[in-house]
């Protein structure tokens, strides 16, 4: 499905980039342009420049660049269809894509079934003593009951599903919604029988599947609806509907259970979201990052608590949060611990999380006896390794403290942790200017300029026919620069329209739109060069670059066969080296 182009400039013109940046990081003007700080990469001073005559955006720390549909894209996370439509709204022009998908309907209807289930299991709670009484007991209050919907499902095998029959729905809707199970000899069951019922909401506050727990200890303790074409767990966090409701805050809490999510909320602390036991998936991480920056983990502080927070910290990171670790003491979960400690003591707690790098010391130095040189070493070994991607007011910090732990001198945890660091590669695109306090400036590495300034020239009606005949698609080595290639060849049968506004508007995903709008800033060098020595060159800086890479392979190789003693494939290796170095020698 594709938005008319037409609909898509009118979109972009009428959304001013300073005006949309503006709503989400602090700008200041700057001359033409305005500054700000990254949203993309973590900075203390501002390298991040809006320029209202362009309506695109650079940052020199990090070097992400694009126009005001990327902008959106990257920091809320959207499609660039959600995007286009996201900025259509802004500016209230509707852009309906709604088109007459016969999975829609089925998808209402099971949303139907589902709404409609959720007010049966509702009413059961307030009519079953015993099971309001459970839920009473553990602390939860009336209004809470109501605002998350609570219910109950009878001690039945079919009560369910004769109600909804009743109803009118067809028994194939109330199973495609995961409510009931097959039975072998046919016929159906329900699912939930005796349990406590959680109503499970998408962001929009859509019931789309349920959560059941046992009122006693028996076994499983929580049933969950299976996956349907309306509940997807891994896509979905609890409680995230109402977090985001009157939200005024960034920050967000992960915690694991329906309880924990509950609790709080009735205490008032509502920007909390539960994952429901399984870990946190990426896509769980990008739902999360168009409503938070910051996300404080709350997990349980058993084992497998604590592995479920690292591969949890690490997904966070990824997509670009400022991760704390909040742990709960005595053992407790956050439900337990806000019960019996009130409110207060947990925004303690709150305050007190530990950013991500103080939590992995924290674990690193569990169990480890300091009077013990064979475990030091390796704490202070697992140490560096935590803190090589610091900046170097971070590391002095942080060294400081674990010297006064341990009792090793501190210029021995440098030597340590600078062989670390040289031993990764310098290559990815950043120096660091020591003169300039530390600022980092992103520098691009050579082939990229290279490929951006062929597809240039390309662009040029004069030089447009000499590129394609030297340059091939599979020369370039970013997707991206490929798919603007054969945009460029596609775009020759169709000369009635402007090639810019042509390839923009298909460049619509994060990284051809930030190529593109590079590509168009890119300022060529003069007119007057051969032109065809020109493409060489640049072709040659691509070769290059490439030769480079494989020389970083066969070198990792060489040292995993030296390490292993495997000779004579080491010295294979090395003779192919050699003759790669002359290779590039001669690029
Ligand atoms: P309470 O024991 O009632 O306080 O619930 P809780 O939310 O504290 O549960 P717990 O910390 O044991 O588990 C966290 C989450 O993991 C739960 O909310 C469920 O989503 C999930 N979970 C726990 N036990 C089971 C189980 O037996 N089966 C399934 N599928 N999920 C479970
Ligand atoms: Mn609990």
């Amino acid at each position: 499905m594709r938005i008319p182009e037409e609909l898509i400039e009118k979109i972009k013109d009428e959304n001013d980039i300073v005006d949309v940046i503006s709503e989400n990081i602090k700008l200041k003007r700057s001359g033409r342009n305005y500054l700000g700080l990254c949203p993309f990469h973590n900075e203390k001073s501002p390298s991040f420049s809006v320029s209202s005559d362009k309506q695109i955006y650079k940052c020199f720390g990090c070097g992400e660049t694009g126009n005001v549909v990327t902008f959106i894209m990257k920091y809320r996370n959207l499609s660039y269809i959600e995007s286009i439509k996201y900025l259509g709204e802004r500016i209230n022009i509707n852009v309906d894509l709604e088109n007459k998908d016969p999975r829609k309907d089925r998808k209402s209807r099971l949303y139907e079934v589902s709404i409609e289930s959720a007010r049966y299991f509702f009413n059961n709670l307030q009519k079953q003593k015993y099971a309001k009484e459970y839920v009473v007991r553990r602390g939860i209050s009336e209004t809470t009951i109501r605002k998350f919907g609570l219910g109950f499902s009878l001690n039945s095998w079919d009560s369910l599903l004769k109600f909804l029959r009743i109803r009118g729905y067809k028994e194939q809707d109330i199973f495609d919604a995961g409510l009931i199970i097959k039975k072998e000899k046919g016929g159906f069951y329900d699912r939930f029988r005796n349990r406590i019922i959680f109503p499970v909401f998408d962001y929009k506050g859509k019931v789309i599947g349920f959560g059941g727990r046992v009122l006693d200890d028996s076994k499983p303790k929580y049933l969950n609806s299976p996956e349907t074409l309306i509940f997807s767990k891994g896509t979905n966090l609890y409680g995230l509907n109402f977090a985001i409701k009157n939200s005024n805050t960034r920050t967000f809490i992960i915690v694991e259970g329906y309880m924990d999510c509950i609790s709080l909320h009735q205490y008032g602390i509502t920007n909390v979201v539960a994952s429901l036991g399984t870990a946190l998936t990426v896509n769980q991480a990008k739902l999360l990052k168009r409503y938070a920056d910051k996300v404080i983990i709350s997990y349980d502080a058993d084992l497998a608590g604590q592995m479920a927070t690292i591969r949890g910290l690490e997904i966070l990171k990824n997509t670009g949060f400022d991760v704390r670790v909040l742990t709960v003491p005595q053992g407790k979960d956050p439900d337990e611990y806000i019960r019996s400690n009130g409110k207060e003591a947990f925004i303690n707690l709150i305050d007190k999380a530990l950013p991500l790098i103080d939590y992995r010391l924290t674990r690193a130095k569990q169990g480890i006896d300091f009077n013990n040189g064979e475990m030091l070493i390796k704490y202070t070994k697992e140490v560096t390794e935590i803190l090589k991607s610091l900046d170097s007011v971070e590391k002095d910090v942080y060294i400081k403290k674990i010297s006064e732990d341990t009792g090793v001198k501190e210029q021995a945890l440098y030597d340590l942790l600078n062989n670390e660091i040289n031993k990764i590669s310098v290559n990815n695109g950043m120096i660091k200017n020591e003169e300039s306090y530390n600022v980092k400036l992103y520098v691009e590495p050579a082939y990229l300029k290279s490929e951006r300034s062929i597809l240039k020239l390309m662009l040029s009606k004069e030089d447009s026919n000499l590129v394609s005949k030297n340059v091939n698609k599979d020369d370039f080595i970013l997707d991206s620069h490929k798919k603007i290639y054969d945009l460029i060849i596609e775009y020759r049968d169709k000369v009635s329209e402007d090639i810019y506004k042509y390839i923009e508007a298909r460049c619509d995903d994060v990284e051809s739109s930030k190529e593109w709008i590079s590509i168009i800033e890119l300022e060529l060098l003069d007119e007057e060069v051969d032109k065809q020595k020109l493409i060489k060159d640049y072709l040659n800086n691509i070769k290059k670059y490439r030769l480079e890479e494989s020389k970083k392979e066969i070198m990792q190789k060489i040292k995993e066969y030296e390490t292993k003693g495997m000779i004579e494939e080491s010295v294979k290796w090395a003779q192919r080296l050699i003759e790669l170095q002359k290779e590039i020698g001669r690029c």
